[in-house]
């Protein structure tokens, strides 16, 4: 086993105050990464700001031997991400790794989002994350290396009732990652996303009712649960995404009490209709179970590979 090492790398991780993005930080830093640890210190509820949060956990770094500074830029903004990149430019020189992690949850009913909840959601998660990924890219294709994870979440992936705004940003990171990696291939750059699972003080944002749910579920585990809510256990594969021996880009990942697994989007064999009129929708109805059934599926790796992949179906 191959020990995974950073020696030399410098990461940038979004939202590293606390929650999931403090244990990655951490453990970046313990294998040797220089590491910015950006938060913009406010609620769960992106209200509010302060230094502190980021400031504690570099110090935390520090105290443990590692290389660290804080950041307090809002990954919000085109000049928030920019100063992120810059202060990793200014301190250590060169940008390997962003973790885009940073986020706040509010939730609500489809039926009463409102224009600031839309907008702090979509502002955080999906344009926080083209904002500090944009400048760092630029600096990744520059050395012809780089690695970046999307904290994505298995409410976009799956679907999860009162996070409408939410998916709709964490699924913008799925195509966001799927692009990116293709863009990024040439250059060393891989792109990978994260469905994790972890207790937070995002929790504090949920409808009480969902909670206890939730709550019911890991009880129902007993003694298999563990420890294994703890953001600890999502890190190891953050670890892995994150360095040269990673072997993945553009893919989707589900990290949740200690069960690591992939998650994807692929297409069923479906069923071809005649190409030289368009079939009624009552025709469709007909083979509807067949165009659903996913006994037999392709996960295309690219808009063009799902094109070749249907011309094989047509031929069949
Ligand atoms: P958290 O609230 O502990 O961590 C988010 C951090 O981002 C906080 O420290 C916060 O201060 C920081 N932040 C918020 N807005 C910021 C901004 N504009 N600029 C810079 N920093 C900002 O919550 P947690 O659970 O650790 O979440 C981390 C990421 O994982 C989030 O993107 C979240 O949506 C995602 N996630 C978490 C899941 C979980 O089960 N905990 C499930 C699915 C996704």
């Amino acid at each position: 086993m191959t020990a995974i090492d950073f020696t030399h790398r410098v990461a940038i991780v979004t939202g590293a105050g606390g929650g999931l993005g403090r244990t990655f930080a951490m453990a970046l830093a313990a294998r040797g990464a220089s590491v910015v640890v950006n938060d913009l210190g406010g609620r769960f509820d992106g209200q509010g700001s302060s230094p502190g949060m980021a400031d504690g956990v570099a110090e935390e770094i520090r105290a443990a031997g590692g290389t660290a500074v804080a950041n307090y830029d809002s990954v919000a903004t085109r000049a928030g991400g920019e100063g992120i990149v810059q202060t990793a430019l200014d301190k250590f020189g060169r940008v390997d790794i962003v973790i885009n992690n940073a986020g706040h949850l509010r939730n609500a009913r489809f039926e009463d989002i409102d224009d600031d909840t839309l907008d702090s959601i979509i502002d955080v998660h999906l344009k926080g994350a083209i904002y500090v990924t944009q400048p760092a890219y630029k600096v990744m294709k520059r050395q012809g290396y780089g690695r970046v994870v999307f904290m994505s979440s298995a409410a976009a992936a799956f679907g999860n009732p009162q996070q409408a705004a939410y998916a709709a940003a964490k699924a913008g990171l799925l195509g966001i990652m799927n692009v990116l990696a293709l863009e990024g291939s040439a250059h060393g750059i891989q792109c990978n996303a994260l469905l994790p699972v972890a207790t937070s003080r995002m929790e504090a944002a949920m409808d009480p009712a969902q909670l206890a749910a939730f709550t019911a579920q890991y009880a129902a585990l007993g003694e298999k649960l563990g420890s294994s809510y703890l953001p600890e256990f999502v890190t190891p594969l953050v670890v892995y995404l994150a360095s040269e021996a990673c072997s993945s880009t553009q893919a989707i990942y589900s990290a949740a009490l200690g069960r690591y697994a992939r998650a994807f989007i692929g297409v069923s064999e479906g069923w071809a209709g005649p190409r030289d009129n368009p079939v009624s929708a009552e025709v469709l109805a007909e083979h509807f179970r067949q165009i659903r059934d996913i006994g037999q599926y392709s996960v295309p790796a690219s808009l063009s590979d799902e094109f070749a992949i249907i011309e094989r179906t047509l031929g069949h």
